[in-house]
């Protein structure tokens, strides 16, 4: 890392100084309660999310095992802190988004063929790739899960529609977490590496990822779930309405995000130059206030890891 690099970093860099928890939930789904139009009572944009949940858990694996690879060389103890909180957050992501995903099996989905096509892709490509391309990976990955988290959060009516609770509950406690830990990846990158173009390439790696590999295993869904659906006019609409809600540049998740997207891309750019902090305080009350938050029902306890020498 060079010493331009390292000044200019820090210039950037909002002080983090805050130890995160990691928080035990128990969801117990209900497979006669998935609700196959959860969002926004659209059934592609819903498979959207849908083909999210079953991919992401490989995301979350390949985020946690090069944080764990990564934590060793880091001397900051908050940093590492951080760091492990961020690993602990992520399993729990993907133990959860598994339940999920099970439940989802049992809804005529195509989950095992989604799990072994993500296994083998992470197994044979992104699992082998050098560890210092894991890291900008990482990276990549952490910014799309706080920009889809600031979008959620700013626009918490989307998550309403549905009266399927639990399914609403496991998204809203996913992306507050997401952005509860979104500089984390990011800092030990800049820490450990700082390389730009090499945090580019990540950047597209996980560009592609979100935006090709998951929609296309998202149109799969709701054709193999209702064949009939190819000849149903009525979803040929919902085709319209649901690649808007997705992409849409006035109000789909990702189209109306394309400048925090690509904000990445700057130089000098941090994660927190997108200040969330006022969204993520309102959502901690909503969600984890022990008597009326949404997680309520599900929350099993919280705690924080130590500080590491
Ligand atoms: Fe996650
Ligand atoms: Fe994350």
């Amino acid at each position: 890392m060079n010493t331009a690099t390292v000044l200019d970093f820090a210039a950037h860099t909002p002080v983090q100084n805050k130890a995160i928890p990691v928080r035990h939930l128990a969801f117990n789904f209900d497979a006669s309660q998935a609700d196959d139009k959860f969002y926004l009572r659209a059934e592609l944009a819903t498979a959207y999310f849908e083909a999210l949940s079953i991919f992401l858990t490989y995301g979350e694996d390949l985020v946690i095992d090069t944080a764990r690879h990564h934590r060793q060389f880091l001397t900051d103890p908050l940093l590492k802190q951080r760091v492990t909180a961020l690993i602990g957050q992520e399993a729990i992501h993907s133990k959860m988004h598994n339940e999920w995903n099970d439940v989802l099996a049992q809804h005529r989905f195509p989950v095992p063929l989604f799990r072994f096509l993500g296994s083998k892709v992470f197994e044979y490509g992104f699992n082998r790739f050098p560890q210092p391309l894991k890291l900008s990976m990482m990276a990549g990955i952490e910014h799309f899960t706080a920009v889809l988290a600031e979008f959620m959060m700013k626009h918490e009516d989307n998550f309403f529609e549905t009266s399927d609770a639990q399914q609403r509950a496991l998204w809203m406690w996913h992306m507050l977490e997401e952005s509860e830990h979104k500089d984390i990846a990011y800092d030990v990158y800049q820490t450990l590496s700082a390389n730009y173009p090499l945090r580019v390439v990540g950047f597209v790696i996980a560009l592609i990822t979100i935006t090709v590999l998951v929609p296309f295993a998202a149109t799969l869904i709701p054709v193999i779930r209702k064949p009939s659906n190819v000849l149903s006019l009525s979803y040929w609409k919902d085709v319209k309405r649901s690649a808007a809600l997705i992409f849409g540049r006035e109000d789909g998740v990702y189209g109306s995000s394309l400048s925090h997207i690509f904000d990445y891309l700057r130089r000098d750019f941090h994660p927190n130059d997108h200040d969330t902090s006022e969204w993520l305080a309102y959502y901690k009350q909503r969600l984890l206030d022990p008597k009326t938050g949404l997680l309520a029902p599900y929350f099993v306890r919280e705690f924080t890891p130590g500080l590491q020498a």
